[in-house]
């Protein structure tokens, strides 16, 4: 019941040559998951241009857990509405470890986005140092506790989580698949605990060194909904052969 969503984020790569043809490309092609992509954000207005009516959304990096006024050099939800973005990425591990975002503002920014219409893909993930102490799932339901605690089954609905192991991140290292399939299904349990119709609809992604090579592995797993690609979503053959998988 759960339709596979395969997302590349783009991080801080490109420009608008790149945008417009790795775009073209993948509007060309035609999947049968969902696809959504993550430029950074100078590119976003572009990209919902040239992705136009075709089935591929697009999607921001991050948003402000304010929504308006003087917060120079930030940008809200709405003003990603505006602009035609449907989804954003919150608490990326590199958002949490470069510049200090918290929970709390984990919690705001998905309200924000939530209020506007848009789809939050909210990022969890433990670090190898907390893998190796035991620690994942600990952290990982640190990550999501506010969350659940704060947010209702009806706004759960416009939110997809996405599991990045931050060892596997960028490392060409991958989860195996029974590890990520393991932090899934207790992920999954979590939900469960708030609302059974919640865990069986909320797709859960898979992020960390996702490649053609390994992504129909991956994506077979039973609690795994797609993913979430970083490096290899700047390839347009490489990323159409993840979707395809
Ligand atoms: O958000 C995607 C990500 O952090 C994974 O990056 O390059 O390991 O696929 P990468």
């Amino acid at each position: 019941m759960r339709r596979l969503l395969v997302a590349g984020n783009w991080k801080m790569n490109a420009s608008v040559a790149q945008t417009e043809a790795l775009l073209s490309a993948l509007c060309a092609a035609e999947f049968s998951c969902d696809v959504a992509v993550f430029p950074p954000f100078p590119y976003l207005a572009q990209a919902v241009q040239t992705t136009g009516n075709s089935t591929v959304r697009v999607g921001a990096q991050n948003v402000a857990s304010e929504s308006s006024g003087a917060f120079t050099g930030e940008v809200s939800a709405s003003m990603l509405a505006d602009v035609g973005c449907r989804l954003a990425l919150v608490g990326h591990s590199e958002r949490r470890s470069l510049y200090g975002e918290t929970d709390a503002q984990v919690l705001e920014k998905t309200r924000q986005l939530l209020a506007n219409g848009l789809t939050a893909v909210v990022c969890v993930g433990e670090t190898l140092e907390q893998r190796q102490a035991g620690r994942e799932e600990a952290v990982v339901a640190e990550q999501l506790a506010l969350l659940l605690r704060e947010l209702s089954n009806y706004d759960w609905r416009n939110i997809v989580l996405a599991y990045e192991p931050v060892w596997a991140i960028g490392t060409g290292e991958t989860a195996t698949p029974e590890q990520a399939q393991a932090m899934h299904a207790f992920i999954r349990s979590l939900l469960q605990e708030k609302d059974p119709a919640l865990a069986a609809a909320t797709r859960i992604l898979y992020g960390g060194s996702v490649k053609a090579a390994n992504a129909a592995e991956l994506f077979a797993q039973p609690d795994i909904d797609g993913g979430l690609v970083g490096g290899a979503s700047l390839d347009a053959t490489e990323f159409s052969a993840i979707c395809q998988a």
